[in-house]
């Protein structure tokens, strides 16, 4: 194997590992957004009771639930959930209680943040808020000030102590206290959250956490299918996704099947980026829906200024229109967005609308307005010259992903540069979301290739990010999740050997006498740190000398981190660490070394150079 430090191929990008987050496989709604309440405005399904609702009762009380739209919260939200007390229950309460998304995790020493609009009839008091057992234990409880005839929103702090329950099958309890009998309670816009991610108030920590550990350098957001959805009314319509959550009416995700709030809307969508220290790379909704409508060109115009607004939303001024709702909205600095994308896969549109005027009428008044942006087409155009082309890459053999390591050598380097928005081996199998450690080395040696073009690809993220395991559309995504606990995907550690193992400077770097399936990039830091990735694919294991030429001096130890194992393994919620790279530890290093890369590994050695 070798290296030359005197000199560089190409610079690494900012953007060059990112995340690609849309609402599919409960990502978000049930996901990042951390509300523990599932159906929180009662719209889900248009279901009478409310689904995912029931009525609580105990001592011999009763009561029942039922959907209300006759005393609307907002015009956005006139769902509201109705319990009706018959009689309290030998000075027991009646209340409602949410099953949340498969569970609702409780964990201990903890401090929930439950708020909800209420009104009442025929009772005037308290409610009493509870994170319970299924068994009714009372993990933590709180009560409210005293409701009335008027819609007023309530918020309460719930803490739990050393006590946790041994697993999900909980619930949240709103309830009417004893001497209840007769009263009528209204609910709507139900959250409760455990403590969040950032200053964003919605994300979830672990699932932040996890996909800010992989350093990414942008977002791509909102998606994928999720921004175009199967009919222009159920795109995502950013419009109605900001402001206060009452007055956003939700909308049914055609697009993988499930009722999205937009509680999580666009602000928390450019938070998620910003918050784990990424640019958001903006996806606008460009006139094509998954139904195949697309809108004539006499009618596009307005959807050209919801995205202009949806620009001036994310980096306008503050005395503009949309940055004067988005410092309402809680964030009046502009987010740092320097990419945005004009629609989704627009190759799935067969009429030649994308080239013929979409892309030209998007492109022309985004570089009007906003000519410090670039502008990345989801498919090649003609009529104008994008400054990206998003390329999306799935298979379900490995091997079909190492053989595209050196997919980019034959690239112009004079064209676009390339982002590849998605890519991902699709080997996932029911009952579990995530793929096996073959795969994510697959998608390794795809990576080698990416970084040592990092003068044609700009960016690449895996996708999709995130599946709870109760619920997912996706076969093969990077993180699974339930409702109390998260774990990482083989392909997850190697985006984390990448992503947080990446100098600025590509370095020349090759391998002789091996497999050709093998595979390697080096990058150098501004600091003299190397690090240099080695994917070996094959059943063997391969032991190499490497050879570093071109510095003054090398130093004698570095480190070296390893992820192997069975190539059909994969982790899950159960078994979360089956595959995970070795903690790096210190090796013996210099102008030559020797070094064995074991049978199915992808390794990162680092040492510095001056
Ligand atoms: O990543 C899952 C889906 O794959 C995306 O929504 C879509 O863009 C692609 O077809």
């Amino acid at each position: 194997l070798s290296l030359d430090v005197s000199r560089y191929t190409a610079q690494t990008n900012p953007t060059q590992w990112g995340h690609i987050v849309e609402d599919i496989n409960h990502s978000v709604e049930g996901g990042l957004d951390a509300n523990l309440v599932r159906n929180s405005t009662m719209k889900e399904g248009a279901a009478d009771p409310p689904s995912s609702w029931s009525a609580v009762t105990g001592g011999g009380g009763t009561g029942s639930i039922a959907l209300d739209t006759s005393v609307p919260l907002t015009a956005a939200n006139p769902d509201a959930l109705r319990l009706d007390v018959g009689q309290d229950g030998a000075g027991q309460r009646v209340g409602v209680a949410n099953t949340g998304f498969y569970g609702v995790g409780v964990a201990a020493d903890t401090t929930y943040t439950a708020t909800f609009f209420a009104r009442t009839a025929r009772y005037t008091g308290p409610l009493r808020v509870s994170l319970e057992g299924a068994d009714g234990t009372v993990y933590a409880a709180a009560s409210t000030g005293a409701t009335s005839g008027d819609w007023r929103q309530y918020t309460v702090n719930l803490s739990t102590g050393r006590r946790k329950p041994a697993d999900t099958s909980n619930r949240v309890v709103i309830s009417v206290p004893a001497g209840g009998s007769g009263a009528s309670l209204w609910l709507d816009v139900v959250r409760v959250t455990p403590p969040t991610y950032g200053t964003s108030g919605e994300l979830r920590s672990d699932l932040m956490q996890k996909l800010a550990a992989t350093r990414p350098g942008f977002w791509r957001v909102p998606g994928g299918n999720y921004l175009e959805g199967q009919t222009l009314a159920t795109r995502f319509d950013w419009k109605k996704t900001v402001g206060p959550y009452e007055d956003r009416p939700g909308h049914q995700n055609d697009a993988w099947g499930y009722w999205s709030t937009d509680q999580a809307g666009l602000r928390t969508y450019l938070d998620m980026a910003e918050q784990s220290g990424a640019e958001p790379l903006l996806a606008l909704f460009a006139g094509y829906t998954l139904d195949g409508t697309t809108v004539p060109q006499d009618e596009l115009q307005p959807y050209v200024q919801d995205a202009l607004d949806e620009i001036q939303y994310a980096i306008g001024a503050t005395d503009t229109p949309w940055g004067a709702q988005r410092a309402k909205d809680g964030h009046p600095a502009p987010y740092d967005v320097r990419y945005v994308e004009v629609g989704n896969e627009d190759f799935f549109d067969r009429t030649g609308s994308y080239d013929g005027y979409r892309f030209p009428m998007f492109y022309d008044a985004i570089k009007a307005a906003y000519p410090q942006l670039q502008v990345v087409a989801t498919t090649p155009v003609t009529t104008r010259t994008p400054d990206v082309v998003d390329e999306h890459y799935y298979n379900n053999d490995p091997a079909a992903f190492t053989a595209m390591a050196h997919h980019y050598e034959g690239y112009s380097r004079s064209g676009p540069k390339v982002l590849v928005g998605e890519y991902a081996i699709t080997n996932g199998t029911s009952g579990n979301p995530t793929g096996t450690l073959s795969g994510a080395i697959g998608e390794a040696g795809f990576m080698t290739g990416m970084l040592r073009n990092a003068d044609v690809v700009m960016g690449a993220s895996y996708a999709p990010a995130l599946a709870d395991v109760h619920d997912f559309q996706w076969p093969t995504n990077l993180v699974g999740f339930d409702a109390a606990t998260s774990y990482g995907s083989p392909s997850y550690w190697v985006q984390q050997m990448f992503g947080a193992n990446k100098g600025r400077y590509v370095l020349p770097a090759s391998l002789t006498g091996t497999d050709p399936s093998l595979s390697v990039s080096a990058t150098r830091g501004d600091d003299g740190t190397v690090y240099v990735h080695v994917v070996n694919p094959t059943t063997t294991a391969v032991t190499t000398q490497l050879r570093v030429a071109g510095a003054s001096a090398i130093s004698t130890s570095g480190t070296v981190s390893t992820l192997t194992g069975d190539p059909d393994a994969r982790n899950s919620i159960t078994a979360p660490n089956t595959v995970r790279p070795t903690a790096a530890r210190s090796v013996t290093t210099g102008a030559r070394f020797s070094r064995t890369f074991p049978a199915s590994s992808v390794t990162v050695l680092t040492f510095s150079v001056s």
